[in-house]
């Protein structure tokens, strides 16, 4: 396993917009994608795994995040940006399509799913 400190990894946030949460004594990572240059997102959870990462919360469903953190065994926390909240919230049914449409697949792979343990409905922005 390739061993990236800690240093390096905080380093790597800050240009990546990777931010350091703490949940019930674990270390997670808030994971953006809206960075400038932003790395593979194999890199990203390569990168997470070298340094024990357990939890990770994305900012919005992003496949690719989604498919590079398929058996990774991560738990992922799953934002939805707050231009998307009208819409989800207008019907029941809009919010099945939305999960349907985004999360569904990711979950239903047999051994390679996503660890997905909730979908933030307030999240954009920060927060520790
Ligand atoms: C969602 O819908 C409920 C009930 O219709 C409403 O009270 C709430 O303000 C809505 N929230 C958003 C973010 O649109
Ligand atoms: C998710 O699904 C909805 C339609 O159900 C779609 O409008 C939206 O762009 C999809 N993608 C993301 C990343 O939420």
């Amino acid at each position: 396993m390739p061993s990236i400190k800690l240093p390096f990894l905080l380093l790597f946030i800050s240009i990546y917009t990777l931010v350091l949460f703490r949940a019930a004594g674990a270390i997670g990572v808030n994971w953006g994608t809206a960075a400038s240059h932003p790395l593979p997102p194999e890199k990203v959870v390569a990168l997470l795994k070298a340094n024990r990462i357990t939890k990770v919360k994305l900012f919005d469903a992003d496949p690719k995040a989604l498919q590079a953190l398929a058996g990774s065994n991560i738990e992922v926390i799953v934002g939805i940006p707050n231009f998307m909240l009208h819409g989800l919230n207008s019907s029941f049914k809009a919010a099945q399509n939305w999960v349907h449409d985004n999360l569904t697949r990711f979950v239903s792979e047999g051994t390679a799913t996503v660890r997905i343990q909730y979908v933030n409905l307030s999240l954009f922005g920060y927060y520790v």
